[in-house]
């Protein structure tokens, strides 16, 4: 097991990158794969979840090229892909087996997925049931609902799901085998919106007639997809992932007389619910949007330090901030008063339990944490104290204890 220490902080000043949004990297490497021609991604995040969906897609014959500056992908077309030999291992990579099972239903082949031990003890019947409702057949424990998993894809059906839980992964998976019906089309529909990353990509590939997004960003989403339409490969190049900016920007918001920048992030509104949550404590929030390229919003944020006060996080902001619910967590333990997240039972199902991990690491560096079924109460502010935490096995548990580290007072 590897010690990491963190030191407290003095001021953080200056200007960052991030590395390239996950979600977007996920996706655009999928649909490359099932594109016709060749696609070239500039700014695909480097980490082992995305290099699990690039093992993939090798495994199922089709070359990911990962060089240092770019990704590239010479798609053979949605039904271009082979049958694999062994099974494809998805790591700990929750996005890389939910989308890959949307895009496996359509397949006239079998295919068994696997994860490491916290991907397979995470819930997949959210997908699972859908996509055998669409006409795949789906094994796995507890009917389909754990990994390993096998599925024999082949002819779809179209159909109307309104999600019953707000994830952009079953969205997706919903969509992705919606590109393989035949007969009749796709609608999925959610109350609470979710990122949408899956339909801008396709809309920029090329499915302009055959993808309608209707509804009010207030109230809820219809997405509609007519399937049987070719993906044309493109460029993309990847913005910064908020969510890996986040952990900056709440440093800054926590360490006094700082002041970060963080330059061409990500500024999806699906995603940025965690700025509009850090200017309400009352943190310097200032956003400059680059030019507009039609796909994905992108550009510069910088937060000054200021002093921070409580906040009401509410249900329906969850899906805009949901891997952020950890760093505002901290954030929330050097604000003053009370900090509620109002029924945030998604994450339970992340990587790890994000609300005991937190509430484990956040009490044991001296924050009063209250848990009422998925609710979570932080009462601050804390005077932090050094201390021993641990990761959970959670990449975002670690981020969040170790900027926490910044503002305690030892290591
Ligand atoms: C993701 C969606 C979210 C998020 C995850 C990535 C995606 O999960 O937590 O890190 O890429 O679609 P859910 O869809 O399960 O909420």
């Amino acid at each position: 097991m590897e010690t990491l220490t963190v030191h407290p902080a003095r001021p953080l000043l200056g200007t960052i990158e991030v590395p390239g949004d996950k979600s977007i990297s996920h996706r655009a490497i999928m649909l490359g794969a099932l594109s016709q021609g060749t696609t070239s991604i500039s700014g695909c995040l480097d980490a082992e979840d995305c290099r699990a969906t690039q093992a993939a897609f090798t495994t199922l014959g089709i070359p990911v090229q990962w060089t240092a500056d770019r990704v590239v992908i010479d798609g053979r077309g949605q039904l271009g892909l082979t049958a694999p030999t062994q099974p494809i291992d998805c790591g700990n990579s929750g996005t890389t087996m939910r989308l890959l099972l949307g895009v496996l239903a359509g397949q006239p082949f079998r295919a068994t997925l696997t994860g490491d031990a916290s991907l397979s003890k995470r819930p997949m019947k959210r997908v699972t049931q859908v996509l055998r409702r669409m006409g795949a057949r789906i094994e796995g424990q507890d009917d389909g609902n754990l990994a390993p998993l096998t599925i024999q894809g082949g002819a779809l059906k179209g159909i109307t799901y309104e999600l019953p839980v707000p994830s952009a992964q079953v969205k997706s998976a919903i969509l992705l085998a919606g590109l393989y019906v035949q007969d009749g089309v796709t609608v999925v529909k959610e109350l609470v919106l979710t990122r949408d990353h899956t339909e801008r990509m396709l809309l920029a590939m090329g499915l302009g007639d055959h993808l309608s997004i209707l509804g009010d960003p207030l109230d809820g989403r219809t997405v509609t997809l007519r399937g049987g339409t070719a993906l044309q490969g493109r460029q993309f190049r990847i913005p910064g992932d908020p969510s890996s900016a986040a952990f900056w920007l709440v440093a800054a918001a926590l360490v006094r007389e700082s002041s970060v920048t963080v330059r061409d992030v990500g500024l999806n509104p699906t995603r940025t619910g965690f700025l509009q949550v850090l200017q309400g404590m009352g943190a310097k929030v200032t956003v400059r949007p680059a030019p507009d390229d039609g796909w994905e919003p992108r550009g510069d944020v910088t937060v000054e330090w200021a002093p921070l006060h409580g906040t009401t996080i509410r249900r329906s902001l969850l899906p805009q901030l949901i891997d952020e619910l950890p760093i505002l967590m901290a954030a929330a333990a050097a604000a003053e008063g009370r900090t509620v997240i109002e029924e945030a039972s998604e994450l339970r199902v992340k990587e790890t339990d994000r609300i005991e991990s937190m509430r484990t690491n956040l009490m044991t560096l001296g924050v009063r944490v209250v848990v009422e079924g998925h609710t979570v109460i932080i009462e601050g502010p804390a005077r932090l104290r050094g201390a021993t935490v641990s990761s959970f096995g959670d990449h975002r548990t670690a981020m969040a204890a170790a900027i926490a580290g910044l503002a305690a007072d030892g290591p």
